[in-house]
């Protein structure tokens, strides 16, 4: 019902009467004014005039579904949107949503993490309010091996989506940190759900730093307001993401993978660079040379070797 009255009221600029407001939800005025308490109390502004009716003044910079939904002109991506104050992870909600079946394109977005994952076991660092925490559950027609794509869809949606809605050029560092000035804005964890030769499901969770001020941020870290100077609107962006991701998402499907890999290609800070790789078990040193069409990096070796790494973390040696 709260979502009903957000949209008649937006739908209007002026005022509404409770009465046609009642009349048109089919709810008693009583019933009306509670929910308008309650929104007033999860932060709308809504101003009610005694003879006029309503008025929504202002919006909460909160991830709500009502607020997501409002004018994402996507298909099928964030379509089902689950909202939760607090979680330990969106990653694990959203891999019991996905075994339990949920639709294509559904997204669980929380506004605090007490234990965000971060790639290689590290924690990701999620302050109440300020970032966006996402994961988004896709069911592509992909074969497991291709699914690190999916995590070069995200970055390059991602990137796509900072400059549309700020103008700031966001950059990727192999595989899936998002930089702007070489400081970290943002990083990707795709978790695949697959058997031998079929994907079931993947999600893909994102967190970004957006209205973190500058000294509350981690060593080698930046938000949207340290390069704005200025708040952003999370859910704004948020809702530029879900469309630029869905875009690319489906030219994948349709069109195979070039256009993504050369975005990927014009995007990167990676390759051309001399780079060392660490992951569980070893560390590989030499000049990162191109991307696979499976999303791995080719690393070419001092003597020559060319190998295809699937993940690890990257140091730029120069
Ligand atoms: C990285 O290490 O760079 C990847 C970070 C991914 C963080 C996001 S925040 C939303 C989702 N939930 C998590 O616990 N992690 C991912």
């Amino acid at each position: 019902m709260q979502d009903s009255i957000l949209d008649f009221l937006r739908k209007k600029d002026e005022y509404v009467s409770g009465e046609e407001m009642s009349e048109h939800l089919n709810v008693s005025r009583q019933a009306l004014w509670k929910h308008i308490q309650a929104l007033k109390d999860s932060g709308y502004d809504i101003e009610g005039v005694p003879h006029l009716g309503y008025r929504l003044k202002g919006s909460p910079d909160r991830l709500f579904p009502a607020e997501i939904s409002h004018h994402l002109h996507t298909k099928f991506i964030g379509k089902k949107i689950y909202y939760f104050d607090t979680l330990p992870t969106t990653m694990d909600v959203a891999s019991e949503l996905g075994v339990k079946g949920c639709p294509n394109g559904t997204l669980v977005v929380a506004e605090f993490q007490t234990k965000g994952k971060g790639r290689l076991g590290r924690e990701w660092f999620s302050p109440k309010h300020k970032g966006i925490y996402a994961s988004l559950i896709l069911r592509p027609e992909l074969a497991p091996n291709s699914a690190p794509l999916l995590t070069l869809v995200c970055a390059v949606s991602i990137c796509e989506a900072i400059k549309e809605a700020t103008g700031l050029d966001a950059r990727i560092k192999w595989p899936n940190d998002i930089l702007i000035h070489n400081k970290k804005l943002g990083g990707i964890l795709t978790e695949l759900n697959a058997e031998t030769d079929r994907t079931n499901f993947v999600v893909i969770g994102f967190g970004l730093n957006i209205n973190n001020d500058k000294r509350s941020l981690l060593a080698g870290a930046t938000s949207i307001k340290e390069q704005l100077r200025d708040e952003a609107s999370r859910a704004g962006l948020l809702k530029k993401i879900l469309l630029t991701t869905e875009e690319n998402y489906l030219y994948l499907a349709d069109h195979g993978p070039a256009l993504i890999l050369e975005k990927w290609r014009a995007g990167n800070i990676t390759l051309g660079r001399r780079v060392r790789i660490s992951s569980r078990h070893r560390i590989l040193e030499g000049e990162a040379i191109d991307i696979d069409s499976d999303g791995t990096l080719l690393l070419r070796s001092d003597s020559g070797i060319v190998q295809k790494i699937l993940s690890g973390d990257v140091v730029h040696c120069r």
